[in-house]
């Protein structure tokens, strides 16, 4: 399969890619910075220099031409203020889905957040309520969509090891964190699984080795 990964200088999609690459898939990293090149080949992915937040959805669809799969793996990250949470989390996630679309790339796996799909806890802070706006509307946005789409919330991300086993169902599952090595083993098997479309999954460690779970619930 060739897949190519929105934000692909992320932890999660680097550790992604060198699962992709690992098992002969062909993964490709979208990035917006060049000098991020290296290090997206030397997790086994070609790179494309793309800048989400400036390209048209014409353009990315160019680049998603030929490939089976779409993840979107980007995201504002921890610092950033309440108008990139909505021009990437939001905005880049929809062209993504907008290129998916004009590309004829049916299968969309996109990494939202627990947290999304309701109104954030009271005494939230006003960067933490535009980042689960900006999570929400790109979920509702991409099920309004002739795609075949996988919306997976983590929980709280670490950089543990692969702990190899995980929870993974329907919301509501209990708040907890994750792996970014097991959310990445986690998109892998999800690519594998048609049977995933349709659906808004959370993800936080627990007890069921990664494909296991995946498979129970497709
Ligand atoms: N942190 C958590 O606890 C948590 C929990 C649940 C879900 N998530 C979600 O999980 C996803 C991945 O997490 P992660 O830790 O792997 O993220 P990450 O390491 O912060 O990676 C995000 C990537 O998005 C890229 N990006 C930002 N703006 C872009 C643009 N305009 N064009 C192209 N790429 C752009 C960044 O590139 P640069 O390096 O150039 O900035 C970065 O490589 C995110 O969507 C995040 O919201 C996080």
């Amino acid at each position: 399969m060739r897949i190519v990964i929105a934000g692909g200088h992320g932890k999660i999609a680097l550790l992604l890619e060198r699962l992709l690459a690992g098992r002969g898939d062909q993964a490709v990293g979208l990035i917006r910075n060049p000098a991020h090149v290296t290090d997206v080949h030397q997790a086994g992915a070609e790179a494309v220099v793309c800048d989400l937040e400036a390209a048209s959805a014409g353009e990315v669809a160019v680049l998603l031409s030929g490939a089976d799969a779409v993840v979107f793996a980007a995201g504002a990250g921890p610092g950033s203020g309440a108008p990139r949470k909505d021009s990437v989390d939001r905005a880049a996630a929809v062209l993504m889905a907008d290129a998916a679309e004009r590309a004829g790339v049916r299968r969309f796996v996109q990494i939202s957040s627990m947290g999304a799909g309701q109104p954030p806890r009271s005494g939230s802070d006003e960067i933490w309520a535009a980042y689960i706006a900006a999570k929400t509307a790109a979920e509702a946005d991409l099920r309004d969509r002739d795609l075949d789409w996988t919306i997976l919330r983590p929980g709280g991300l670490t950089d543990a090891p692969a702990a190899g086993t995980i929870r993974l169902a329907p919301p509501p599952v209990p708040a907890g964190t994750v792996p970014r090595a097991d959310v990445a083993a986690v998109i892998a098997a999800l690519l594998d699984e048609p049977g995933t479309r349709h659906q808004t999954l959370e993800l936080t460690g627990g007890d069921t080795p990664v494909v296991a779970a995946v498979h129970s619930i497709s």
